[in-house]
């Protein structure tokens, strides 16, 4: 009896809720269900985070967050501000150049899932990052956000924390799609490259994250591309994303990235969020009702202007979304700051850092004529260490716009390196200086900076203060470079020039005339000049590295961690190094009425090294790839398990790699390919694999990269395809772009 009941309730189960049944199913049967009003409002947002689900069937709203680096504290309904709760606190993971730089694909995966259990625990089902835009220029406001300047590197990181992240059952929604490169008038940038610039450098990391990491979202980007703005792009949204790479998930606008009923309904945008609400419509009573794909849309379909195809189209793809997030069965509760997420943020911490400079200095702790290098601090022989800089005290967790977090911790570099100076030697005495006043803005959006960095004393007095405790300390490490203000690492706009900003050149020469004994630790997501290098002895990027800031970087300062990150940009000199700022190609050309700014990509596929390297002069202060260990390596010579392939074919390569110094390490074995005779120009090389290898002291062990046609092909813009042309290529392989150890020649048939 009980059994027939059983079968009987089982029975009444609509398709659409039946987990038995085929989610494209369950999809059509809910969609069957749907009314015209349903379905209008599932595609545009009901709040600034939110769009609504369907209540008459069950299916929940839908919530999204910023991103890329911890879960955005909740805001109010309709405001940027904070809500003011006390349960959305989060891990601040490293900034994403971070993790491009530690070149470890499983340091991404970790990365994602452990971002994903927060996102699951804040009710978020859909994380608006990871960001993959190209570092083209250092100027860039936002390239803390993203993977650095090689598509293939970027390629590789964001695949699988787009992968951990949806193992969790979180969308991931790739930004800014595409051509997003810079920040300085972003919603009027519309950008001119080439084909061949677009394949080659530009869309391979997000065709990766749809194409291999099976991305659920994707964000279009507010710039514009052949004149028609990119949240609803004929050519990159239909056609390339939806067509070429069969993308079934949904196309978000970035927030007031939508500006057209009729391109947003035929151009493939799939959700419209944030429009200015206020702009559109002031005082409206729901202003969210005359979104571009709200009640005009609606209009427009009664009118008969559109059927409900394209509609039922965009419904698909959210429904779509919502049996992969809301509507899972096995959705989990996730968890919030749990200890295995501050163990993830500082495990990707410290091997994204990176050690750009350690040479050998006088040290008169050892003696008469005595030298070292300055770097691991040898706590141990020391009494007093200096530290200098007001990045020491300052928390890079808040600002810098979207990204800006409410940590629930964050350990600034100060407190984490006297902690981990009294581990070593509790009688070590860490003294401080400000040395600089950058920037004292105590809050972002309501959240507020814990330290006060109120400051009363001159430039000056600073200074002194500074070298004179420099003059009586063992070691001075000062803690400098960028923040997350406005004109700096920070949405909104590009940094004007690519100086250290509020004096600090000024210091680190006065500090290290007092004592050449002295580290510079640079934070911040993009290259700084450095006009006084040659002067100061070691150098370290410690990027903006969340909630264990200090705990990593000290780690690394005090030789806990052998430093293994590897730089995933071009350091150049100065800003006419770089291929858009020496052919005069940013921020580009406003046209007449300043409606719209015309950038072409003049440099087209030479970005980065392959800039560089085509250039051969204008050394970059550290190129692409470089970063120093407290170990040393060697490689062997390079071979290879054929000497020529057909196009379908593999060919693998193979180097030995030793550890040679007396410290557990690890290195990145890069593999450049190059082109001896094309039809085409191509770069002088291109980066075509890695794999970061750890070794105890005296180790070796071989390192085998497999490659196939898909590194040795270039777009060819007349034929609109990717061309692997016959003859002889060579690998080169080596620890950094200027550091190539061996190469071998190979024939592709
Ligand atoms: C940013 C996006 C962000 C969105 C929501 C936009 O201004 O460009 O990256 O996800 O705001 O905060």
């Amino acid at each position: 009896m009980l059994a027939v009941t059983f079968r009987g309730a089982y029975a009444q189960i609509p398709v659409y809720l039946d987990e038995t049944k085929p989610m494209e199913q369950r999809i059509e049967d809910a969609l069957s269900r749907m009314t015209l009003d349903e379905k209008i409002a599932l595609v545009h947002a009901q709040s600034k985070f939110s769009s609504p689900g369907i209540k008459r069937l069950g299916f929940p709203d839908f919530w999204t967050d910023d991103g890329p680096h911890g879960v955005r504290p909740d805001v109010l309904w309709d405001e940027w501000v904070q809500a003011g709760q006390t349960n959305d606190s989060c891990v601040a993971f490293p900034a994403l150049t971070c993790l491009a730089a530690t070149w470890n694909p499983s340091m991404a995966r970790l990365y994602g899932e452990s971002l994903g259990e927060e996102a699951l625990y804040r009710g978020k089902s859909m994380i608006l990052g990871p960001g993959v835009n190209i570092y083209r220029t250092p100027l860039g406001g936002r390239n803390f956000e993203y993977m650095g300047e090689d598509p293939l590197l970027a390629s590789r990181m964001v695949v699988p924390y787009v992968q951990g992240l949806q193992s969790k059952g979180v969308a991931a929604c790739v930004k800014h799609y595409a051509l997003n490169n810079d920040e300085e008038y972003r919603h009027q940038v519309n950008v001119i490259v080439s084909d061949r610039a677009l394949h080659e450098i530009y869309l391979p990391a997000f065709k990766a994250a749809i194409t291999e990491g099976k991305a659920w979202g994707i964000m279009g980007a507010y710039n514009l591309y052949k004149n028609q703005h990119n949240s609803h792009n004929e050519i990159l949204l239909n056609k390339i994303l939806k067509e070429d790479w069969k993308f079934d998930g949904i196309v978000v606008s970035d927030w007031g990235g939508c500006h057209d009923t009729d391109e947003a309904v035929r151009n493939g945008l799939d959700l419209e969020m944030g429009t200015w609400t206020d702009g559109m419509v002031m005082n409206a009573t729901n202003a969210y009702d005359r979104y571009y794909m709200a009640l005009p849309y609606k209009q427009m379909i009664r009118q008969g202007k559109y059927t409900t195809a394209e509609l039922d189209e965009k419904v698909r793809r959210l429904l779509r979304t919502f049996y992969r997030t809301t509507m899972r069965a096995d959705r989990q509760v996730g968890f919030l700051c749990s200890e295995s997420h501050y163990e993830a943020a500082l495990k990707i911490a410290q091997e994204g850092i990176v050690l750009l400079k350690n040479e050998v200095v006088a040290d008169p702790s050892k003696g008469k004529g005595a030298k070292s290098t300055v770097l691991p601090v040898d706590v141990k022989g020391m009494k007093r260490i200096l530290v200098v800089g007001e990045n020491a005290i300052k928390m890079m967790t808040v600002g810098g716009g979207s990204s800006s977090l409410k940590a629930q911790k964050e350990i600034l570099p100060l407190d984490g390196l006297i902690a981990a100076v009294h581990a070593i030697q509790p009688n070590v005495e860490v003294d401080y200086a400000r040395g600089y006043v950058g920037d004292t803005i105590q809050s972002f959006d309501g959240v507020t900076v814990g330290r006060s960095l109120y400051e009363m004393r001159s430039a000056d007095e600073l200074i002194r203060e500074a070298v004179s405790k420099a003059a009586q300390a063992d070691c001075v490490i000062m803690f400098g470079g960028l923040n997350k203000s406005d004109y700096q690492d920070c949405e909104g706009h590009d940094r004007k020039d690519m100086n250290l900003p509020y004096g600090q050149n000024e210091l680190i020469e006065a500090l290290v005339k007092a004592n050449p004994r002295f580290v510079f630790v640079n934070i911040s997501g993009n290259a700084v000049s450095m006009p006084w290098l040659s002067k100061v002895p070691a150098v370290v990027q410690g990027w903006f590295v969340g909630s264990e800031s200090g705990e990593a970087i000290a780690s690394v300062l005090t030789g806990q961690v052998n430093p293994s990150g590897k730089l995933p940009f071009t350091w150049y000199s100065k800003l006419e190094d770089c291929g858009a700022h020496a052919l005069n190609a940013y921020p580009g050309v406003w046209r007449e009425g300043h409606d719209i700014i015309d950038e072409e990509y003049k440099e087209d596929i030479y970005v980065g090294y392959r800039w560089t390297d085509r250039q051969k002069k204008n050394k970059p202060l550290f190129a692409f790839g470089h970063g120093l260990s407290y170990t040393t390596f060697q490689l062997g010579k390079i071979s290879s398990d054929r000497q020529t392939m057909k196009a379908d074919d593999e060919i693998t390569f193979t180097v030995s790699v030793t550890n040679t110094g007396s410290k557990a390490g690890s290195e990145v074995v890069q593999l450049y390919i190059s082109d001896i005779k094309s039809s085409l120009p191509r770069p002088v090389k291109e980066l075509k694999g890695f794999s970061k290898v750890y070794l105890e002291a005296g180790e070796t062990r071989d390192v085998s990269i497999t490659i196939g046609r898909d590194a040795l092909s270039y777009y060819d813009d007349s034929i609109q395809d990717w061309v692997a042309e016959p003859g002889a290529f060579e690998a080169l392989i080596g620890t950094a772009s200027d550091k190539i150890i061996s190469k071998i020649r190979f024939i592709l048939e």
